[in-house]
């Protein structure tokens, strides 16, 4: 495309710009600040956002990533893979604590693969007698096994091995799949354990993965056409708003086919998102949300179980970059592009600074090969100290048009539990106010996008004025960001990180 911003003056661009597009324009691509609204819970699966998506998923509460610790009813003691995995499976364990909890992975509504301590699969030692082990890195069919659940009591299962038949505890120190006794539950029966599930995670795989690929795409394409729907755009524009930041997952880049359990159509959504935001004057950040492995193990990084594997091989980086490669190439000639986010809330120390700044050099030239002037914006490391490590990388190399993205929350750290209202207040003050205008320094730097933050925070009981004063205090401080800020988010079922109901209810209001 035209590299607008070098061969034209400014005023030339806004001719043609607002001449081609005939929809309200912004002179050159990217009027910062910015005043944004994530579209979080669309693209990207959360279900504390939308619960309902997940209602009715067969065995529900077994979705994958789900925790379980197993105590035989016989023995009263808990399943462990001993030293963590690598060996056997005793039943020797007074009490529960890692290597006696499993991840599940899912297979199907009651099959599923038990992943222990070591990240190692139960199976069948196939060696020797048939005991069960934990030694498999990979599961296949015979790391395969059923959970049968008590009809009257979900908490009470029996497992049944590949070979068909039912684990058992036979003693302390022997677990065999080879149980032949009759099927009453009783307290005798050595085939029978307690399951204590916990854990649950509900991101993309684990509703994608839960309802399984019949049911899967027409629950994912119904949410998709009505979560988030052109009156929304229109809505946005109403009310003081002129950029959405849309969470994308890495499936989206092979749509309509994605790996499984993945479905297709959210590239379809993204589109019309592009076409409701040029109709509207919105401006749209593309942000990659969910990166392949998971950059934080969250569910909000479609994490199958909580485990962190973005970034710790090349060939997992130069997937992501051509995640960005395949988004930049398809949306660069939309004006309303304002930037690509390269990656969210990479989480330190399992996302290194190496990884993460090869990554983003990488990232930076994809999007400069498409467009000259679309932002870059890169996420700074959680659980990083120093928020401004990457600034010397976006320095010495000159790059143009990057902006940093911090989130702002009052919520998921201890120092907030016991804070009043006027503390909270005054921590968006002082602290976020300084925190800020450190990152603002010097001003050669990028510049600064506080892309996530909530009118929510501990305190209990807080009245509707509190919510006002809070919300306005962080406008106010978070407008001096260079970049702006984007509220998180625009659609919950909790009310204050709903953007709409906040607005339409009065707890917060933004200048036209
Ligand atoms: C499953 O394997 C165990 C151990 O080898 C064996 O004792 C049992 O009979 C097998 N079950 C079936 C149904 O083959
Ligand atoms: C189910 O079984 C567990 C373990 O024996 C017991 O603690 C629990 O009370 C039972 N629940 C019901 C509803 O009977
Ligand atoms: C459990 O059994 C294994 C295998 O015999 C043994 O090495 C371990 O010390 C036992 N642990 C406990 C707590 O009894
Ligand atoms: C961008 O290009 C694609 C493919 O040629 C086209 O479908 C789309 O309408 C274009 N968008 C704009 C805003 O021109
Ligand atoms: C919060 O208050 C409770 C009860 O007063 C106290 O036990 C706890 O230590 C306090 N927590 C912090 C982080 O100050
Ligand atoms: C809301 O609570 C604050 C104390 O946090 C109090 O000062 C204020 O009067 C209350 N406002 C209303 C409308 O009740």
């Amino acid at each position: 495309m035209l590299p607008r911003r070098i061969l034209l003056p400014p005023l030339v661009v806004i001719a043609i710009c607002c001449s081609q597009l005939l929809v309200p324009c912004y002179g050159r691509r990217g009027s910062a600040p910015i005043r944004a609204v994530n579209l979080g819970g669309w693209l990207v699966t959360e279900g504390w956002i939308t619960p309902r998506l997940f209602s009715g998923i067969p065995n529900g509460d077994l979705l994958d990533g789900t925790q379980v610790q197993l105590k035989s009813v016989t023995t009263g003691k808990y399943l462990c893979a001993e030293d963590g995995g690598g060996t056997i499976i005793v039943a020797n364990r007074s009490a529960a604590s890692g290597w006696e909890t499993f991840r599940l992975w899912r297979v199907n509504e009651d099959h599923f693969n038990f992943k222990v301590f070591s990240d190692r699969f139960w199976g069948m030692d196939t060696s020797s007698n048939g005991n069960i082990v934990a030694v498999a890195t990979k599961p296949g069919d015979s790391e395969t096994f059923e959970i049968v659940r008590n009809p009257n009591n979900r908490s009470l299962v029996r497992i049944r091995a590949p070979n068909g038949s039912f684990i058992q505890a036979k003693s302390e120190v022997l677990v065999t799949p080879d149980y032949t006794g009759n099927q009453g539950w009783g307290d005798d029966d050595p085939s029978v354990f307690t399951m204590n599930a916990f854990g649950a995670l509900q991101g993309e795989f684990q509703v994608t993965n839960g309802w399984g690929p019949d049911k899967a795409p027409q629950v994912m394409q119904n949410h998709w056409n009505t979560f988030v729907v052109e009156d929304d755009f229109k809505f946005i524009s109403e009310n003081g708003l002129n950029a959405v930041r849309i969470p994308v997952g890495w499936w989206i880049a092979s749509d309509p086919t994605p790996p499984k359990p993945f479905v297709g159509g959210s590239l379809d959504a993204l589109d019309k998102a592009f076409a409701w935001a040029k109709k509207h004057g919105i401006q749209v950040i593309i942000d990659l949300h969910a990166a392949p492995g998971s950059q934080n193990g969250n569910e909000h990084s479609a994490s199958r179980d909580g485990s962190q594997e973005w970034g710790k091989t090349e060939a997992n980086i130069q997937q992501t970059v051509g995640v960005i490669n395949f988004l930049t190439a398809r949306y660069a000639n939309w004006s309303c592009l304002l930037g690509i986010e390269l990656i969210n809330e990479p989480l330190a120390p399992g996302v290194t600074f190496d990884s993460l700044s090869n990554y983003y050099k990488q990232g930076y030239d994809a999007v400069r090969s498409h467009t000259a002037d679309a932002y870059v914006i890169m996420s700074v490391r959680l659980g990083q100290a120093d928020q401004k490590e990457l600034y010397p990388m976006i320095m010495d190399n000159k790059y143009m048009d990057v902006a940093i993205d911090v989130h702002y929350y009052n919520l998921f750290s201890d120092i907030f539990n016991n804070m009043t209202v006027q503390q909270n207040i005054d921590y968006i003050n002082k602290k976020r106010a300084s925190d800020l205008n450190y990152l603002l320094h010097p001003s050669g730097g990028p510049q600064v996008f506080i892309g996530e933050w909530v009118a929510e925070w501990q305190v209990q009981g807080a009245n509707k004025s509190d919510y006002k004063r809070f919300a306005a205090a962080q406008m106010e401080v978070y407008g001096r960001a260079t970049f702006g800020w984007s509220y998180w988010t625009l659609k919950c079922q909790y009310l204050h990180w709903d953007l709409e109901r906040m607005i339409q209810q009065g707890y917060m209001a933004l200048p036209e």
